[in-house]
């Protein structure tokens, strides 16, 4: 079938960068983004594009371009879905916070309303693709509903899982490593699989195309990523014994990475990965391997999360004792927020689990992140449920920029590795706080001789 009309369920980080690329790159399909956020759909049409909700460096440059041309945001989730002859569905699956499998299993209720929707409105043939990350054999539940309470239309379900990293999303888009295409092994699931190989064909190189069945797509996303947050849980580790034996971490990284087998990428030690998939994902291959009795599979992978939790309290700790065993009424300056660089998502960023230690020690934190707001970091605390909302605004001061955060601090923790942060004038913050003044590069990103020059206490991670 040739595609002239796509529509994809969930205007996130997932489905909005996704489809505006698709837009740009494939001007003859209509591309309709909808979700049931009322005020997320309003901000992707701010006729500012430097205004959607989402920021990702070069992503509002394409939805200018693409936006009322052939890229549509709505509300309208049934007009649209009856319009597509292939749908995406990229809504939120988060770890369940109730019941059975509660803080490991993947939430499905999502996707599940999603599927029913499909179901009833749906009045010809679709295509339905899963973009978001789920757990294996997700597809055949979505199957099972769209088939029981549909109106009697086919349905082929692929699974076509994003790759995207966040803060390079529309490079990652523009020059995937890999597009991966699971479906059915039937001719009409062979037919409906082209139908999107021919989508991505626009401006992807057949050969970097893989086509495999539904589980083998699926368990490959999730495979993916518990392997790259096991590169980061493995140095991290290595970072606290290089503490240990006065190694450095990062000579270290630089050493195994030259080894062609092991590569350079993800070997960055840091206060901890974060961000909505590694963790979630994980646990999720830990839920499945655990429900078909495969302990052992398990507990090798929770060890990562374990390692990564680790981390994250280690940094908390070295801040109190080196800070005289106590943190209580002292100014700590956090320079970054989100879970990492070029982006303004803060899901389980390392800075909110570091916050709340400190917090929890009495600590007054002042922050700074050149994109998070102060409601959202206000909003990430008060998730936590820790304390009351009125304790965390008294706990948590936000700034405008890092010169006024770090004023009068005793100590800075770097969280996030913003390029800025390495372009400040050191010694005017210097001057500016309490003495000894102290540094915990959460992101080694510093200069650590030219801050010890300048008077500094410096604290890396593994070095
Ligand atoms: C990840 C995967 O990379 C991506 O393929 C998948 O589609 C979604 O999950 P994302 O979470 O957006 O992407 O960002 P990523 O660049 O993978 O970083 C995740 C976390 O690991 C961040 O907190 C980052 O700072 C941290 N990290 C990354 C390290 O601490 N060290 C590293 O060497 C690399
Ligand atoms: P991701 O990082 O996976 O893209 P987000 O939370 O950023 O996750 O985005 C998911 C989006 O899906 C949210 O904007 C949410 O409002 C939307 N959504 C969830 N369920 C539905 C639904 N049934 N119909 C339409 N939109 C939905």
């Amino acid at each position: 079938m040739k595609i002239t009309k796509i529509c994809c369920i969930g205007a996130g980080y997932v489905g909005g960068p996704t489809m505006a690329v698709i837009a740009q790159k494939c001007p003859h399909i209509q591309v309709t983004v909808v979700d049931l956020n009322e005020q997320r759909i309003a901000d992707w049409n701010n006729p500012d594009p430097e205004k959607i909700p989402i920021y990702e460096p070069g992503l509002s440059e394409i939805v200018a371009e693409a936006r009322g041309r052939n890229l549509f945001f709505s509300t309208d989730v049934d007009n649209a879905i009856d319009e597509a002859q292939m749908i995406f569905i990229s809504v939120n699956t988060p770890t369940k916070t109730y019941g059975k499998g509660k803080g490991m299993a993947a939430d499905l209720k999502y996707i599940e309303l999603c599927a029913r929707q499909i179901a009833r409105v749906a009045k010809q043939n679709k295509i339905v693709v899963e973009k978001s990350t789920l757990p294996v054999r997700t597809a055949e539940a979505i199957k099972s509903i769209l088939d029981n309470t549909g109106n009697g239309v086919q349905f082929q379900i692929l699974s076509n899982p994003e790759f995207l990293a966040e803060g390079t999303a529309v490079t990652d888009l523009l020059n995937p490593d890999r597009i991966l295409i699971g479906g059915d092994t039937t001719p009409e699931g062979e037919e409906a699989i082209n139908s999107l190989v021919e989508v991505y064909a626009n401006w992807v190189s057949k050969n970097q195309i893989l086509t495999t069945n539904v589980w083998s797509s699926e368990l490959s996303k999730l495979t993916a990523n518990a392997f790259l947050a096991q590169r980061i849980s493995s140095i991290n580790a290595m970072s606290e014994l290089c503490e240990k034996t006065g190694a450095d971490v990062n000579e270290v990284a630089k050493a195994i990475g030259m080894d062609s087998r092991i590569g350079p990428k993800f070997l960055k030690a840091s206060v901890g990965f974060g961000g909505s998939c590694f963790q979630k994902d994980i646990l999720n291959l830990v839920y499945i391997a655990k429900s078909y009795g495969l302990d052992e599979v398990s507990d090798y992978w929770e060890q990562v999360i374990i390692m990564n939790d680790h981390q994250k309290r280690r940094f908390s700790n070295k801040i109190v004792q080196t800070l005289y065993n106590t943190v209580a009424d002292k100014k700590i300056a956090f320079l970054g927020w989100a879970f990492k660089k070029d982006t303004n998502d803060t899901r389980e960023s390392a800075a909110i689990y570091v916050a709340d230690d400190l917090i929890n020690e009495q600590a007054k934190i002042s922050v700074y992140d050149p994109k998070v707001s102060k409601n959202k970091m206000l909003s990430d605390m008060d998730y936590l449920e820790t304390r009351t909302k009125e304790e965390n605004l008294k706990s948590l001061n936000v700034f405008e920029n890092a010169y006024e955060a770090c004023k009068d601090a005793h100590a800075i923790a770097i969280l996030t590795e913003w390029d800025e942060f390495t372009t400040y004038d050191w010694k005017k913050i210097y001057d500016s706080m309490h003495k000894p003044a102290f540094i915990f590069d959460g992101r080694n990103i510093l200069d650590a001789k030219q801050l010890e020059s300048i008077g500094f206490v410096y604290n890396g991670i593994g070095s």
